[in-house]
């Protein structure tokens, strides 16, 4: 990324990684979105985010709006719907979003209706990119060089929610859809 990053934005609800901080990642600032009193208290006192809110206690464009007044310049989308729409609301002119996935659209909510203001990635000049990491294996060995040093030293750690069994893993799923797992969803197979 070319252009210095003054406010991103993360709606990550569990990253892997314990302290995906601003430091780390060149922003001036990351906000997260979770889905819990206790995902929030995580993402600010554990993983480093300066600013959080639960989305399930309004609208994601309100609450992002009041975490960063100013606006945001990058958003990373995990979720679609109306994260998406909020951020699309909140973004600053020039400003990126990297379209990685749209939980919402797994669980339940099928709905099509957003994010109902696209147009305003053309009158904000806003660059909308799909990420699929299978098509950036070519930066494995780069990601590997930043991150493994800081996951020897601990200033990075994991989140996982481990089920045992194989036959939970249905009901692994539908809770990782449903919220109840923190950082990555795993299912144990051996005893
Ligand atoms: N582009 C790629 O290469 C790539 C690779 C892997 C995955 N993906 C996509 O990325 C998305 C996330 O997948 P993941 O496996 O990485 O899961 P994940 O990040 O572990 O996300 C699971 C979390 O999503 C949240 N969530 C569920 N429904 C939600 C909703 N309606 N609104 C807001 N948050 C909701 C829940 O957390 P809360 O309790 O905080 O709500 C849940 O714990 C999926 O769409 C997946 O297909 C893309």
């Amino acid at each position: 990324m070319s252009r210095r990053v003054d406010q991103g934005v993360r709606l990550l609800h569990q990253h892997p990684a314990q302290q995906p901080r601003r430091q780390l990642s060149g922003a001036g600032r990351i906000i997260g979105s979770a889905g819990s009193a206790a995902k929030v208290r995580h993402l600010t006192r554990e993983l480093g985010f300066d600013a959080t809110f639960d989305h399930h206690d309004g609208p994601v464009g309100e609450q992002l709006a009041r975490a960063a007044p100013d606006g945001i310049d990058v958003y990373v989308d995990n979720v679609g719907g109306g994260h998406l729409e909020g951020a699309i609301d909140v973004l600053r002119e020039y400003g990126r979003i990297a379209w990685v996935g749209a939980i919402s659209l797994h669980s339940g909510d099928r709905s099509p209706a957003a994010p109902r203001n696209l147009f305003e990635v053309v009158h904000k000049s806003l660059r909308l990119e799909g990420v699929l990491v299978r098509s950036h294996t070519n930066l494995q060995d780069e990601l590997e060089d930043f991150l493994v040093p800081h996951l020897r030293s601990g200033r990075i750690g994991t989140d996982t929610t481990v089920v045992q069994g194989f036959e939970h893993t249905v009901e692994a799923f539908r809770g990782m859809l449903k919220g109840g797992d923190l950082g990555r969803m795993l299912v144990r197979l051996d005893g």
